[in-house]
């Protein structure tokens, strides 16, 4: 595991977005790994100032989302797929049907997880996986107790994760109980992890993933062993 320290939030997320475009950069046909939550708006903003700039294309592109809350489809502005339409796809030339996410609506989540997995088999792996950290150490939807070999499946969110969430939606609305994650031997098996943690808030999380021992309380700690991962920080969660 390589850490990296920025002196802020933005510079982290310009890191982010210059390897993103580096990957392309190199192979046009990448398969990217998406992901969402308050620390990515940052990076898919430069994300698409750089693609801009250099003239980068995601013609030839795909992407899967590392994950999606259940019982939220694409016209709920808090589902993932809007969140994802609205940071990146609506301005970018990915063409649409090969910019994935689970489906939160599946009448099967449970088929539609496995169907994922398979889907991300299919197109070849994933080249670079972007990770953001839950303060609780969740990465996607892993939440504490997911054990080093799961799959892509349907999962509870915990109290905290719930809670945590709640300020991306409405007042009073009540934040989904289950969603589809992309499973920590899935994570594993991309050839590069890229996670950007940024804020206080995220300092334990990230002590806790660097110090180790890897284990199911920190799901992110499980990733620590992964040949080519990269942790991009501020000096505010690095401390
Ligand atoms: C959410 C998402 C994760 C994300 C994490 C951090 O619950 N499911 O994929 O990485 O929590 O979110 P934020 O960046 O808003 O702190």
């Amino acid at each position: 595991m390589r850490l990296e320290v920025f002196d802020t939030a933005e510079a982290a997320a310009a890191a982010a977005a210059a390897r993103l475009a580096a990957c392309l950069g190199a192979r046009p046909s990448a398969v990217l790994g998406l992901a969402t939550g308050a620390t990515m708006e940052p990076v898919y903003a430069a994300l698409r100032r750089r693609l801009r700039e250099e003239r980068l294309s995601l013609a030839q592109a795909t992407s899967f989302n590392i994950d999606e809350y259940l019982g939220l489809g694409a016209d709920d502005p808090q589902s993932y797929r809007a969140t994802m339409n609205r940071l990146l796809f609506d301005d970018v030339d990915l063409p649409a049907a090969r910019a994935h996410l689970p489906d939160g609506l599946a009448e099967d989540p449970e088929a539609e997880a496995r169907r994922y997995e398979a889907a991300i088999a299919a197109a070849g792996g994933l080249d670079l996986q972007l990770l953001g950290l839950g303060r609780n150490g969740h990465v996607g939807f892993n939440e504490p107790g997911s054990p080093a070999d799961s799959r892509t499946r349907v999962v509870a969110l915990s109290a905290a994760t719930r809670e945590a969430n709640a300020r991306h939606f409405p007042a009073g609305a009540a934040v989904p109980s289950h969603a589809i994650t992309l499973g920590i031997a899935t994570l594993m098996e991309a050839r590069a992890l890229l996670m950007v943690v940024t804020g206080a808030a995220k300092r334990a999380p990230l002590a806790r993933l660097l110090e180790g021992p890897p284990a199911p309380d920190c799901p992110a700690s499980l990733l620590a062993g992964h040949p080519d991962f990269t942790v991009l920080a501020d000096r505010a969660a690095a401390g």
